[in-house]
Protein backbone atom coordinates (compact mmCIF):
# COMPACT_ATOMS: atom_id res chain seq x y z
CA UNK A 1 0.00 0.00 0.00
CA UNK A 2 2.72 2.66 1.05
CA UNK A 3 4.77 1.76 -1.78
CA UNK A 4 1.90 1.98 -4.34
CA UNK A 5 1.15 5.42 -2.87
CA UNK A 6 4.17 6.72 -2.56
CA UNK A 7 4.89 5.51 -6.48
CA UNK A 8 1.53 7.50 -7.03
CA UNK A 9 3.23 10.38 -5.96
CA UNK A 10 6.41 10.32 -7.50
CA UNK A 11 4.08 9.64 -10.92
CA UNK A 12 1.85 12.78 -10.39
CA UNK A 13 5.02 15.07 -9.67
CA UNK A 14 6.72 14.20 -12.28
CA UNK A 15 3.80 14.76 -14.43
CA UNK A 16 3.71 17.78 -12.65
CA UNK A 17 7.42 19.15 -13.62
CA UNK A 18 6.41 17.71 -17.48
CA UNK A 19 3.09 20.11 -17.60
CA UNK A 20 5.67 23.05 -16.22
CA UNK A 21 8.43 22.33 -18.20
CA UNK A 22 6.17 22.07 -21.26
CA UNK A 23 3.87 25.31 -20.64
CA UNK A 24 7.13 26.89 -20.65
CA UNK A 25 8.80 25.64 -23.75
CA UNK A 26 5.28 26.58 -25.50
CA UNK A 27 4.95 30.18 -23.46
CA UNK A 28 9.00 30.69 -24.64
CA UNK A 29 8.19 29.94 -28.01
CA UNK A 30 5.47 31.73 -28.35
CA UNK A 31 7.26 34.58 -26.52
CA UNK A 32 10.44 34.77 -29.03
CA UNK A 33 8.50 33.86 -32.68
CA UNK A 34 6.24 37.33 -31.61
CA UNK A 35 10.20 38.88 -31.16
CA UNK A 36 10.94 37.58 -34.79
CA UNK A 37 8.19 38.66 -36.31
CA UNK A 38 9.04 41.69 -36.56
CA UNK A 39 12.09 41.39 -38.50
CA UNK A 40 12.75 40.87 -41.84
CA UNK A 41 11.36 37.31 -43.61
CA UNK A 42 14.53 35.75 -44.69
CA UNK A 43 16.10 36.01 -41.48
CA UNK A 44 13.19 33.66 -39.18
CA UNK A 45 14.62 30.85 -40.03
CA UNK A 46 18.24 31.97 -38.31
CA UNK A 47 16.30 33.29 -35.68
CA UNK A 48 14.15 30.48 -34.73
CA UNK A 49 17.39 28.57 -34.55
CA UNK A 50 19.01 30.93 -32.10
CA UNK A 51 15.55 30.94 -30.13
CA UNK A 52 15.64 27.33 -29.60
CA UNK A 53 18.92 26.96 -28.00
CA UNK A 54 18.00 30.03 -25.91
CA UNK A 55 14.58 28.25 -24.94
CA UNK A 56 16.87 24.97 -24.22
CA UNK A 57 18.89 27.25 -21.85
CA UNK A 58 16.16 28.75 -20.21
CA UNK A 59 15.11 25.08 -19.28
CA UNK A 60 18.33 23.84 -17.86
CA UNK A 61 17.79 27.08 -15.47
CA UNK A 62 14.46 26.44 -14.99
CA UNK A 63 15.47 22.69 -13.92
CA UNK A 64 18.26 24.15 -11.80
CA UNK A 65 15.88 26.21 -10.08
CA UNK A 66 13.71 23.74 -9.23
CA UNK A 67 15.92 21.69 -7.58
CA UNK A 68 17.09 24.29 -5.48
CA UNK A 69 13.78 25.29 -4.46
CA UNK A 70 13.19 21.54 -3.50
CA UNK A 71 16.14 21.10 -1.52
CA UNK A 72 15.55 24.32 0.76
CA UNK A 73 11.87 22.91 0.75
CA UNK A 74 13.56 19.73 2.57
CA UNK A 75 15.99 21.77 4.28
CA UNK A 76 13.14 23.69 5.71
CA UNK A 77 11.39 21.27 6.82
CA UNK A 78 13.47 19.69 8.69
CA UNK A 79 15.44 16.84 6.74
CA UNK A 80 18.49 18.88 6.94
CA UNK A 81 19.30 21.17 9.30
CA UNK A 82 22.49 23.76 9.63
CA UNK A 83 24.01 22.46 12.35
CA UNK A 84 25.72 18.61 13.00
CA UNK A 85 22.96 16.83 15.02
CA UNK A 86 25.69 16.13 17.54
CA UNK A 87 26.03 20.13 18.75
CA UNK A 88 22.06 20.20 19.07
CA UNK A 89 21.20 21.21 22.86
CA UNK A 90 24.96 21.73 23.14
CA UNK A 91 26.60 25.40 23.96
CA UNK A 92 29.64 26.50 22.23
CA UNK A 93 31.67 29.69 22.29
CA UNK A 94 34.54 28.30 20.11
CA UNK A 95 35.30 25.53 17.72
CA UNK A 96 38.16 23.98 18.82
CA UNK A 97 40.23 23.81 16.14
CA UNK A 98 44.49 23.17 15.63
CA UNK A 99 46.77 26.68 15.97
CA UNK A 100 47.40 26.56 12.10
CA UNK A 101 43.72 26.24 11.14
CA UNK A 102 43.11 30.28 11.15
CA UNK A 103 39.65 30.70 10.48
CA UNK A 104 37.53 33.00 12.47
CA UNK A 105 33.51 33.51 12.66
CA UNK A 106 32.42 37.10 12.59
CA UNK A 107 28.82 37.40 14.54
CA UNK A 108 26.23 40.41 14.09
CA UNK A 109 23.29 40.76 16.91
CA UNK A 110 20.34 42.98 17.45
CA UNK A 111 19.45 43.64 14.24
CA UNK A 112 18.09 43.76 11.40
CA UNK A 113 18.37 47.47 11.89
CA UNK A 114 17.36 50.19 9.52
CA UNK A 115 20.42 52.73 10.11
CA UNK A 116 23.02 50.22 10.14
CA UNK A 117 22.55 46.23 9.14
CA UNK A 118 22.51 47.53 5.56
CA UNK A 119 26.09 49.41 5.64
CA UNK A 120 27.32 45.89 7.08
CA UNK A 121 25.96 43.91 4.46
CA UNK A 122 27.93 45.93 1.96
CA UNK A 123 31.28 45.82 4.16
CA UNK A 124 30.50 42.26 3.82
CA UNK A 125 30.12 41.72 0.39
CA UNK A 126 32.32 43.80 -0.56
CA UNK A 127 34.98 41.95 1.46
CA UNK A 128 33.09 38.74 -0.19
CA UNK A 129 32.76 37.47 3.28
CA UNK A 130 29.80 35.28 4.80
CA UNK A 131 28.85 36.46 8.37
CA UNK A 132 26.18 35.23 11.08
CA UNK A 133 23.37 37.00 12.11
CA UNK A 134 21.38 36.62 15.55
CA UNK A 135 18.61 38.64 14.79
CA UNK A 136 15.65 39.98 17.08
CA UNK A 137 12.22 38.33 16.01
CA UNK A 138 10.12 41.58 16.44
CA UNK A 139 13.33 43.68 14.27
CA UNK A 140 12.58 40.84 11.65
CA UNK A 141 8.75 41.58 11.58
CA UNK A 142 9.49 45.04 11.20
CA UNK A 143 11.97 44.80 8.84
CA UNK A 144 11.58 42.28 6.17
CA UNK A 145 13.21 43.47 3.47
CA UNK A 146 16.29 43.64 5.25
CA UNK A 147 16.18 40.29 6.79
CA UNK A 148 15.36 38.74 3.54
CA UNK A 149 18.42 40.39 2.71
CA UNK A 150 20.80 38.91 4.78
CA UNK A 151 19.72 35.38 3.91
CA UNK A 152 19.90 36.46 -0.12
CA UNK A 153 23.14 37.26 0.41
CA UNK A 154 24.30 34.36 1.75
CA UNK A 155 24.76 34.76 5.26
CA UNK A 156 23.46 32.57 8.20
CA UNK A 157 20.38 33.56 10.17
CA UNK A 158 20.06 32.79 13.56
CA UNK A 159 17.64 33.16 16.60
CA UNK A 160 18.14 35.80 19.23
CA UNK A 161 14.63 35.46 20.78
CA UNK A 162 11.38 37.85 19.93
CA UNK A 163 12.37 40.95 22.58
CA UNK A 164 15.66 40.78 23.57
CA UNK A 165 14.78 40.74 27.29
CA UNK A 166 16.89 39.90 30.38
CA UNK A 167 14.88 39.54 32.85
CA UNK A 168 13.66 35.61 34.32
CA UNK A 169 10.73 34.23 32.09
CA UNK A 170 8.61 31.24 32.81
CA UNK A 171 8.40 28.44 30.29
CA UNK A 172 5.15 29.79 28.67
CA UNK A 173 6.79 33.42 28.18
CA UNK A 174 10.33 31.67 26.78
CA UNK A 175 8.81 29.49 24.67
CA UNK A 176 6.74 32.45 23.05
CA UNK A 177 10.07 34.38 23.05
CA UNK A 178 12.27 31.75 21.12
CA UNK A 179 9.71 29.74 19.49
CA UNK A 180 8.20 32.66 17.81
CA UNK A 181 11.48 34.13 16.39
CA UNK A 182 12.02 30.85 14.66
CA UNK A 183 8.46 31.23 12.92
CA UNK A 184 9.05 34.92 11.52
CA UNK A 185 12.89 34.07 10.75
CA UNK A 186 10.80 30.95 8.62
CA UNK A 187 7.71 32.94 7.24
CA UNK A 188 10.32 35.64 5.94
CA UNK A 189 13.55 34.16 4.30
CA UNK A 190 12.24 30.73 4.20
CA UNK A 191 15.28 29.36 6.53
CA UNK A 192 14.64 27.35 9.76
CA UNK A 193 17.63 27.90 11.96
CA UNK A 194 18.97 25.57 14.72
CA UNK A 195 21.27 28.30 15.97
CA UNK A 196 20.19 30.49 19.24
CA UNK A 197 21.92 32.65 21.49
CA UNK A 198 20.89 34.27 24.64
CA UNK A 199 20.05 38.16 25.19
CA UNK A 200 23.24 39.30 27.12
CA UNK A 201 24.57 35.60 26.88
CA UNK A 202 22.08 35.08 30.03
CA UNK A 203 21.77 31.11 30.21
CA UNK A 204 19.77 31.16 33.36
CA UNK A 205 16.37 32.99 32.40
CA UNK A 206 14.77 30.29 30.58
CA UNK A 207 15.24 31.04 26.76
CA UNK A 208 18.50 28.93 26.47
CA UNK A 209 16.83 26.15 28.40
CA UNK A 210 13.96 26.31 26.37
CA UNK A 211 16.31 26.45 23.24
CA UNK A 212 18.38 23.74 24.24
CA UNK A 213 15.15 21.20 25.14
CA UNK A 214 14.32 22.24 21.43
CA UNK A 215 17.31 21.13 19.84
CA UNK A 216 19.25 24.14 19.63
CA UNK A 217 22.77 24.60 19.69
CA UNK A 218 23.72 27.84 22.39
CA UNK A 219 26.38 30.00 20.12
CA UNK A 220 28.18 32.28 22.91
CA UNK A 221 31.50 34.35 21.45
CA UNK A 222 35.40 33.77 22.21
CA UNK A 223 35.88 37.56 21.59
CA UNK A 224 34.09 40.48 22.64
CA UNK A 225 33.99 43.59 20.45
CA UNK A 226 32.14 45.48 23.25
CA UNK A 227 30.93 47.53 20.54
CA UNK A 228 27.73 48.24 22.80
CA UNK A 229 29.75 50.56 24.71
CA UNK A 230 30.56 52.69 21.78
CA UNK A 231 34.21 52.73 22.25
CA UNK A 232 36.81 54.80 19.44
CA UNK A 233 37.83 52.16 16.52
CA UNK A 234 41.06 51.58 18.57
CA UNK A 235 39.53 50.61 21.84
CA UNK A 236 36.82 48.36 19.88
CA UNK A 237 39.57 46.56 17.50
CA UNK A 238 41.44 45.84 20.98
CA UNK A 239 38.87 44.03 22.50
CA UNK A 240 38.69 41.82 19.67
CA UNK A 241 42.27 41.23 19.03
CA UNK A 242 43.60 40.45 22.10
CA UNK A 243 40.64 37.43 22.33
CA UNK A 244 41.31 36.80 18.53
CA UNK A 245 42.28 32.99 17.87
CA UNK A 246 41.79 30.32 15.24
CA UNK A 247 38.31 28.88 15.47
CA UNK A 248 37.42 31.92 17.49
CA UNK A 249 33.88 33.49 17.46
CA UNK A 250 33.38 37.48 17.47
CA UNK A 251 30.72 39.42 18.92
CA UNK A 252 29.70 42.51 17.46
CA UNK A 253 26.37 44.51 16.74
CA UNK A 254 24.81 45.63 13.68
CA UNK A 255 21.40 45.98 16.04
CA UNK A 256 19.86 47.56 19.00
CA UNK A 257 21.34 51.30 18.78
CA UNK A 258 23.51 53.67 17.19
CA UNK A 259 26.01 51.05 15.80
CA UNK A 260 28.11 53.99 13.38
CA UNK A 261 30.75 52.60 15.71
CA UNK A 262 30.75 48.89 14.73
CA UNK A 263 30.22 49.95 10.98
CA UNK A 264 32.72 52.29 11.48
CA UNK A 265 35.58 49.55 12.69
CA UNK A 266 34.79 46.60 10.70
CA UNK A 267 36.69 47.41 7.54
CA UNK A 268 39.93 47.32 9.70
CA UNK A 269 38.70 44.48 11.67
CA UNK A 270 38.64 42.60 8.34
CA UNK A 271 41.73 43.87 6.99
CA UNK A 272 43.42 43.09 10.13
CA UNK A 273 42.40 39.49 10.42
CA UNK A 274 43.74 38.78 6.53
CA UNK A 275 46.96 40.42 7.17
CA UNK A 276 46.87 38.23 10.33
CA UNK A 277 46.32 34.90 7.95
CA UNK A 278 42.38 34.33 8.78
CA UNK A 279 39.78 33.29 6.65
CA UNK A 280 36.07 34.25 7.75
CA UNK A 281 33.61 31.76 8.07
CA UNK A 282 29.89 31.22 9.35
CA UNK A 283 28.94 29.80 12.47
CA UNK A 284 28.09 26.52 10.68
CA UNK A 285 31.09 26.14 9.01
CA UNK A 286 33.03 26.48 12.33
CA UNK A 287 31.08 23.56 13.62
CA UNK A 288 31.90 21.33 10.89
CA UNK A 289 35.41 22.09 10.70
CA UNK A 290 35.25 21.50 14.23
CA UNK A 291 33.68 18.44 13.48
CA UNK A 292 36.73 17.13 11.49
CA UNK A 293 39.52 17.72 14.60
CA UNK A 294 37.65 15.75 16.99
CA UNK A 295 41.00 14.90 19.06
CA UNK A 296 41.44 18.95 19.44
CA UNK A 297 38.23 18.92 21.32
CA UNK A 298 39.40 15.85 23.53
CA UNK A 299 42.71 18.33 24.31
CA UNK A 300 41.21 21.08 25.40
CA UNK A 301 37.85 19.61 27.28
CA UNK A 302 35.30 23.18 27.22
CA UNK A 303 36.65 26.04 28.63
CA UNK A 304 33.63 27.30 28.50
CA UNK A 305 31.23 30.63 28.03
CA UNK A 306 31.89 33.83 28.30
CA UNK A 307 28.52 35.66 28.19
CA UNK A 308 27.87 38.98 29.71
CA UNK A 309 26.39 41.88 28.42
CA UNK A 310 23.84 42.71 24.89
NI1 LIG B 1 21.74 40.94 21.94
Amino acid sequence: MEDNKSFLWTQRILIAILGLTGTLSISLMILFKTNTSDAQTKSVTVKDTAANVRTQQRLEEFKTEMLTSWQQEAQAKGFATDVPTKFQGIVISEAKLPSNKKVIALTFDDGPWPSSTAKVLDILKKNNIKGTFFVVGQNVKNYPDLSKRVVAEGHIIANHTWHHWYHHMNAQAAAYEVANTGDIIYQTTGVKTSLFRPPGGIMSNGVAAYAKSNKYAIIMWSADSMDYSRPAVPRLMNNIFREAKPGGIVLMHDGGGDRSHTVKALPEVISKFRKQGYEFVTVPELLEMQDQYPQVVAQNKSKSQKPQKP
